[in-house]
């Protein structure tokens, strides 16, 4: 029989299950911002926080965040994405960068170690096998995106949860953004947010490819 704290942190359980569904199932581009309302800086950051908590190769977190508030520059980032202007009312734009290189790789195999879950021997070794994901730019550019496109997607489902709309984008000139934001040499545009607060509703969601037509089951 369960005991009555079990029934809670189960109802608890089942509670917080099916709010993160509905979000990951209602999150949307957003396109409609409040052009008047700007993001205050305490969400701006857990934003961030909630985007570095996704999972990421060996935990190497190969990620950067750039974010550009101030109006003339954001003008720069509107035109560096083509003309988006939904980009300007939201007030806020977060570059999603990621790295080609494995710069965090000597710190996060040495947290590893520290926190026991690697001895130095096999740390050593595991290293090397990271450090291999960049045997050359293909592969760099690969690693960068598909890691950073995960916390791209947190910051997405975060700010969906925390009421605000956002949009990813990848309508920019790449090598213009990285040189309006300083990007170092090693460090690659990924995805483009623009997130604020909401401006109301936005038009019904597209139709999607449904479950019969993606899911292939043991080979395609
Ligand atoms: C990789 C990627 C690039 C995108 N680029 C843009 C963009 O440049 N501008 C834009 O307004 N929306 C962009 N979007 C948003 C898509 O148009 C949107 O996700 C899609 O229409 C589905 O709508 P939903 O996200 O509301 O479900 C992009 C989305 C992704 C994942």
């Amino acid at each position: 029989m369960q005991s009555r704290s079990e029934t809670r942190d189960r109802a608890d359980h089942d509670e917080t299950f099916e709010q993160a569904i509905t979000a990951l199932r209602t999150r949307r581009s957003g396109h409609n911002f409040a052009p008047d309302a700007a993001l205050d800086d305490a969400t701006l950051e857990s934003l961030i926080e909630d985007a570095t908590l996704a999972p990421s190769s060996y935990n190497l977190q190969p990620w950067e965040f750039v974010v550009v508030q101030d109006e003339e520059r954001l003008d720069t980032v509107v035109e560096l994405a083509f003309g988006q202007e939904h980009i300007r009312d939201a007030g806020t734009a977060v570059l999603v960068a990621g790295h080609t290189t494995p710069k965090t790789a000597d710190r996060v195999f040495e947290e590893w170690v520290d926190a026991g879950r690697m001895d130095e021997e096999s740390a050593a070794q595991t290293k090397e096998q990271s450090v291999g994901m960049y045997a050359d730019d293909r592969m760099g550019r690969d690693y960068a995106i598909r890691n950073a496109s995960l916390a791209a997607e947190n910051l997405l489902l975060s700010a969906h949860a925390r009421g605000l709309s956002a949009t990813p984008m990848i309508g920019f000139d790449a090598e213009g953004i990285a040189e309006f934001l300083e990007l170092p040499e090693d460090t690659v545009p990924v995805v483009l947010i623009a997130v604020g607060p909401s401006g109301g509703e936005e038009p019904d969601r597209l139709p999607r490819r449904g479950v019969d037509e993606v899911l292939h089951r043991e080979s395609f």
